[in-house]
């Protein structure tokens, strides 16, 4: 049974197929190799892009979907986890995308079901399919990832799309400059990635000369504790305004996963920017997502 629960345990091969055959989708779109196959959308996390771009790609390919959100299910009587997904195994399914609060959820669901599970974000552990599609967008762009800095910058601690990207980016050979308040940037963090990944609390520093620049959202919703003095704080030491952009490559991809909060982690001019691909980036989801939706499903189309 194959999976997809994050980049880590995806080989350097894997990442490439997911890539090539999303440009290859992009070229041709494929006939409806799914159709008659019904997908579930598990969601016990709020989501706009991932869960509206897995729905698009699954009927793309033909599949219908059933979605299931924590709110509004029996999932707020307590049903647990795996009662929940034995039960709506009942219903044909022949994959389980979800996305849950807690790291290694879906890793769970995996070893106690006979479908594939494909991770949509776990906690603060990974996000795949996001660094899959970014990394698609740095490739649409640059045309190489191998000797590129990405810059990211933002609530590193908390942040499942930093720890993906990466994990894929310095595989595919870019080096990758972390920047953050101490706080959501602890010093062990960047240590524990290799000499590809580096540091810094300063943002000039991170994006001097940068060819990629990540922002992250402050993941408030994860945070028990106050992790910066108060927002005012946060915007004038790390938002990213068209000053500050100026210190990047010229031409610098701008891009963030989303939601953005405008005005707190960018500013409005940057984002809609001619160097901002953040719209791109929902479009090249669906693409991704109907490539990892192809591999782990098309050999058992009927
Ligand atoms: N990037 C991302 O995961 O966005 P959503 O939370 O809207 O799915």
């Amino acid at each position: 049974m194959s999976h997809l629960l994050g980049i880590e345990t995806l080989s350097t091969e894997a990442i490439w197929d997911y890539l090539q055959l999303a440009k290859s989708f992009a070229a041709a779109p494929p006939a409806r190799e799914l159709a008659g196959q019904r997908i579930l959308l598990l969601f016990y996390e709020a989501s706009t892009r991932t869960r509206a771009s897995f729905e698009v790609a699954a009927r793309r390919l033909g599949a219908e979907t059933v979605f299931v959100a924590a709110q509004a299910s029996s999932i707020e009587k307590g049903e647990s986890l795996l009662d929940t997904v034995y039960t709506l195994r009942a219903l044909d399914l022949r994959a389980i995308v979800m996305r849950h609060g807690s790291s290694g959820a879906p890793g769970l669901v995996a070893r106690n079901v006979d479908v594939p599970v494909v991770n949509a974000g776990d906690g603060m552990h990974e996000h795949p399919t996001q660094a899959l599609l970014d990394g698609y967008t740095i490739l649409r762009h640059r045309g190489q990832i191998a000797g590129l800095t990405v810059a990211i910058v933002g609530d590193i601690l908390h942040s499942r799309v930093a720890r993906s990207n990466i994990l894929l980016l310095t595989r595919l050979g870019a080096k990758v400059r972390l920047c953050g308040p101490r706080t959501l940037l602890p010093p062990e963090l960047a240590a524990a990635y290799g000499e590809a990944v580096t540091a810094t609390h300063d943002l000039e520093a991170a994006l001097e000369g940068a060819d990629v620049v990540m922002v992250l959202r402050i993941q408030m919703e994860r945070m028990r504790d106050a992790f910066f003095p108060s927002e005012t704080e946060y915007v004038r030491a790390f938002s990213l305004t068209p000053e500050r952009l100026r210190l990047a490559a010229p031409q610098a991809l701008v891009m963030h996963p989303g939601p953005m909060i405008r005005g707190v982690e960018i500013s409005a001019e940057v984002a809609d920017s001619p160097q901002s691909v953040i719209r791109e980036q929902v479009e090249n989801g669906v693409l991704i997502r109907m490539a990892v939706l192809h591999r782990l499903l098309a050999p058992r189309a009927a």
